[in-house]
């Protein structure tokens, strides 16, 4: 980003073109989502039918949610919550769950952060042996300071560079970053699966989709994940959007975007589902193990790799950098909006989401030591907020948005804003999706999902 040309009346800085906007919305999407989340979830919910749900729903609804946020922001070159008060005063109350939403995800999303500063540090200190013990990530995570300090560590980065304000050099790491995660990827889930006795099956159960697995929950998990690993429905894409040129097309870079980010994710899957799958035999109890997945079974894979130390080492760097992007890009959204609203200097916005961050973290953390044993709904406390965030806030605030542009702004509003740079090609699967599929679709997932959540229905 530079801090000139900015839109007509607005002093807001703008990405410096195409590429700029593409890769530091990549930077944001690209993150702990894609390497940790994706996996565990396409591992629990059934494998290939998954992923199967998972691109079926990037394409229709992240498409679409992603075009309607960005056009929106550029539109009126505002944050989220001026530009939903411009559109229409009743709905700026949009704008502040949206930013409520990027509050409860940073500070659990800086624990795993943590988890995976240490393990960079471990491969550094040639530990990956003793990483890689069956029992190592759970005894890990169970000491009550050690996951504590390596979270504060992950927050400090972060706030140093909100604080500073450094855009220019988030976009230069995600430049150099991205390529690097990606080929590392692809060399090491080559690797794991020539020398993987029993990963052909895994691949199997990660590809094809297994259509007596797929229930509810399968499109619930999807959907969730879809918001999460796009960064929709927080008001992100609206921020970027109103740095964002008027002759750049949107619909383009929504597509490279959605690329690269369904790629990475579905590339770590291909690393981490398979070789678990091989490692377990299958067991789902393996399969499902959730958040610790990755820290389980990636150092396994790394173990029997001659020069082992140093890929997983390389590794988990490029996966920090890649979790860095993105919180940088959860905590300057809080931190713009505390600006906007009540007019603090960066400062003490920083310093005040700073203190949010640790009164919500410290008990995600603790939530595997100290409180394991204090539970909401059956589930950990980061689980919790993973939940509440996603499972809840996400589809609710995207119903209301997708009420929003289809009836009170109308698409027409954000096809013009597209058509600003040439012809809206997937317009009418646009239209369709936003007015009449992704309301009932929300509605449908958000209910289930409580449902679910309170044992009312088993689904
Ligand atoms: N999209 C990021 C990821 O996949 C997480 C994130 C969510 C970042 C929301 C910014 C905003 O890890």
């Amino acid at each position: 980003m530079n801090e000139t040309t900015p839109h007509a009346a607005t002093k807001r800085g703008s990405f410096t073109g195409k590429i700029g906007f593409v890769l530091a919305a990549a930077g944001s999407a690209v993150g702990l989502g894609n390497i940790w989340r994706f996996p565990y979830l396409a591992a629990k919910y059934g494998g290939g039918i998954f992923l199967l749900v998972y691109i079926l729903l990037s394409l229709t609804f992240g498409f679409s949610l992603m075009i309607a946020e960005i056009a929106i922001g550029r539109k009126t070159g505002k944050s989220p919550v001026s530009a939903f008060k411009s559109l229409d005063h009743r709905f700026a109350f949009l704008g502040y769950l949206a930013a409520a939403i990027p509050a409860i995800i940073l500070p659990y999303y800086s624990v795993i952060g943590g988890w995976v500063t240490k393990y960079a540090f471990g491969f550094l200190l040639g530990e990956g042996g003793e990483m890689a013990k069956e029992t190592y990530f759970g005894g890990f995570i169970s000491q009550p300071f050690e996951p504590v300090l390596w979270f504060l560590l992950f927050v400090a980065l972060t706030a140093l560079v909100v604080l500073f304000g450094v855009q220019k050099g988030v976009e230069k790491v995600s430049k150099f970053m991205m390529p690097v995660l990606i080929m590392l990827m692809i060399f090491i889930v080559i690797y794991m699966l020539a020398t993987t006795d029993g990963a052909g099956a895994g691949v199997a159960y990660y590809l094809k989709p297994d259509f007596s697995k797929f229930s509810v929950m399968t499109v619930v998990a999807a959907m969730g994940q879809l918001f999460y690993s796009m960064s929709l429905a927080m008001g992100i894409m609206i921020t970027y959007g109103s740095y964002m040129k008027k002759e750049i097309s949107i619909e383009r870079s929504v597509h490279q975007i959605e690329i690269f980010d369904t790629g990475v994710a579905i590339l770590a899957g291909l690393l981490i589902v398979p070789a678990c799958y091989a490692f377990s035999g299958g067991d789902p109890a393996a399969l499902g193990k959730g958040p610790s997945l990755m820290f389980g079974v990636l150092p396994q894979v790394f173990e029997r790799m001659p020069g082992g130390g140093v890929i997983g080492f390389v590794f988990f760097v490029t996966v920090l950098l890649a979790a860095l992007t993105s919180s940088i890009s959860l905590m300057e959204t809080v931190v713009s909006t505390l600006m906007d609203k009540f007019k603090w200097d960066r400062k003490l916005c920083c310093l005040a989401v700073l203190g949010v961050c640790l009164l919500l973290g410290l008990p995600s953390s603790l939530g595997y030591s100290a409180w394991s044993s204090f539970k909401v709904l059956g589930m950990q406390i980061l689980d919790l907020f993973d939940f509440i965030s996603n499972s809840i806030m996400m589809p609710l605030l995207a119903l209301i948005t997708c009420v929003f542009v289809g009836f009170v702004i109308k698409p027409s509003t954000v096809v013009e804003e597209i058509e600003c740079s040439g012809k809206f090609g997937w317009r009418r699967l646009f239209t369709v999706t936003i007015r009449y599929v992704a309301p009932v679709f929300l509605l449908a997932i958000l209910i289930s999902s409580v449902l679910d959540a309170f044992g009312i229905v088993k689904i």
